[in-house]
C-alpha cells in the first residue's frame, strides 16, 4: 500500500481490512502479457478478496478489459499466474475452465445480448446450456433476476427495443442468472447519460451487497468509480500504480493517478511509453 492514509470513513476501512485477511477470490500474480512486440501487462498484481467491489481504473487502451479476460481464461498470460479462488486458470483444461466459468458472471462492455432472441430467452440460455433445471425452474430464477435489475415485465422484449440503460440491466440480469462468485463488470455505465449511470451504479452496489457477491468493477469513469467502489486500483502502461480505499486514492500523490482524477493534459500521462499506442517502428 503506497496511498496516503486518510481516515475520512473508518466503517467502510474497518470492514475493507476484514475482508483483506480472507483468501482471495480472484487473483493476478506478477501477470505479464504481450500481443505480438506489444506489452499490455508487465508485472500486474491485483487480488479481489470476498465482497469487495474492487474497480479498476485507467486510460483506454491500458488493459483493463484485458484483465477481466485473463480471469475468465478467455485469455493467457504470457508470463505469471491467475486464479480464481484456489483454482490457476491459466493452467485448466478447457472442460476445467468451463466449469469454473459458471461460478463467474461477465456484464459485457456493450451487453452483448442475443439480438434474435427475447429478454428471457437470453437470460435462460445460461441454464438452458450449463444446468439440468426444469422449464419451470429456469423461467423461475429469469423473473426472479429481472424483478432484481426492475425489469419486470419487459421479457418478451427484443434487444432492439431496449434502451442503453436497459440493456446493461438485462446484462447484470444474465451475469446473475448462475448465482456467481465473482462478478466481472465491463464499464457497466459506459454511453449513458450521468443520471441512469447513477442509477446502475446504486443497482450494482444494492444487488453486490444483497447477494454478497464480489466485483471487479472496470471503468474509466470517475464519478461511477467513486460511486460504487470498496477499493480501487489504477493500472498504467502494464502495472497497478497505486491501490486503495477510495478515500486513499482521493488522497493519493502519485502524479498519473492525479492527472488522471484531474482530467489534466499535464503531467506524466501523455508521456511517450515503450507500452500500448506505439509500433515498433516507434
Ligand atoms: N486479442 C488482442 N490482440 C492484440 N492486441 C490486443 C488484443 N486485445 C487487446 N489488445 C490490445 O491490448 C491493449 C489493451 O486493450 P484493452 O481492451 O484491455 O484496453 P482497455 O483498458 O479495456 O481500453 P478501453 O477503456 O478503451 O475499453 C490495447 O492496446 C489493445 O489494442
Ligand atoms: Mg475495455
Amino acid at each position: 500500500m503506497t496511498t496516503t492514509q486518510t481516515q475520512q470513513n473508518p466503517v467502510r476501512e474497518t470492514r475493507s481490512e476484514k475482508q483483506r485477511a480472507l483468501p482471495p477470490i480472484a487473483e493476478l500474480r506478477d501477470v505479464r502479457l504481450r500481443f505480438g512486440e506489444k506489452t499490455v501487462l508487465d508485472g500486474v498484481s491485483l487480488a479481489a478478496y470476498p465482497q469487495e467491489r474492487l474497480v479498476i481504473i485507467g486510460q483506454s487502451g491500458m488493459g483493463k478489459t484485458t484483465i477481466l479476460r485473463l480471469l475468465l481464461g478467455i485469455l493467457a498470460p504470457t508470463q505469471g499466474s491467475v486464479f480464481f479462488k484456489q483454482h490457476e486458470i491459466s493452467k485448466m483444461s478447457p472442460r476445467e475452465l468451463q466449469q469454473i466459468r459458471t461460478r463467474i458472471g461477465m456484464v459485457y462492455q456493450d451487453a452483448a445480448l442475443l439480438s434474435s432472441s427475447s429478454v428471457r430467452e437470453n437470460l435462460a440460455l445460461p441454464l438452458q446450456e450449463l444446468t439440468d433445471k426444469s422449464p419451470a425452474e429456469i423461467d423461475k430464477i429469469v423473473d426472479e433476476k429481472l424483478a432484481l435489475v426492475e425489469l419486470t415485465g419487459e421479457d418478451d422484449t427484443m434487444p432492439f427495443e431496449l434502451s442503453g440503460g436497459m440493456r446493461k440491466r438485462v446484462g447484470l440480469a444474465r451475469a446473475l442468472v448462475m448465482e456467481p462468485e465473482l462478478i466481472l463488470f465491463d464499464e457497466p455505465t459506459q454511453g449513458l447519460d450521468p443520471v441512469i449511470s447513477a442509477v446502475i451504479d446504486e443497482l450494482v452496489i444494492n444487488l453486490t451487497e444483497r447477494t454478497k457477491v464480489t466485483s471487479i468493477i472496470v471503468t474509466h469513469l470517475m464519478d461511477s468509480a467513486f460511486r460504487v467502489a470498496t477499493r480501487m486500483a489504477m493500472l498504467h502502461r502494464g502495472r497497478i500504480v497505486e491501490q486503495g480505499t477510495p478515500e486513499q486514492m482521493r488522497g493519493s500523490k502519485n502524479p498519473v493517478l492525479v492527472q488522471f482524477l484531474n482530467g489534466s493534459t499535464e503531467g506524466p500521462m501523455l508521456e511517450r511509453s515503450k507500452y500500448h499506442m506505439l509500433s515498433p517502428a516507434d
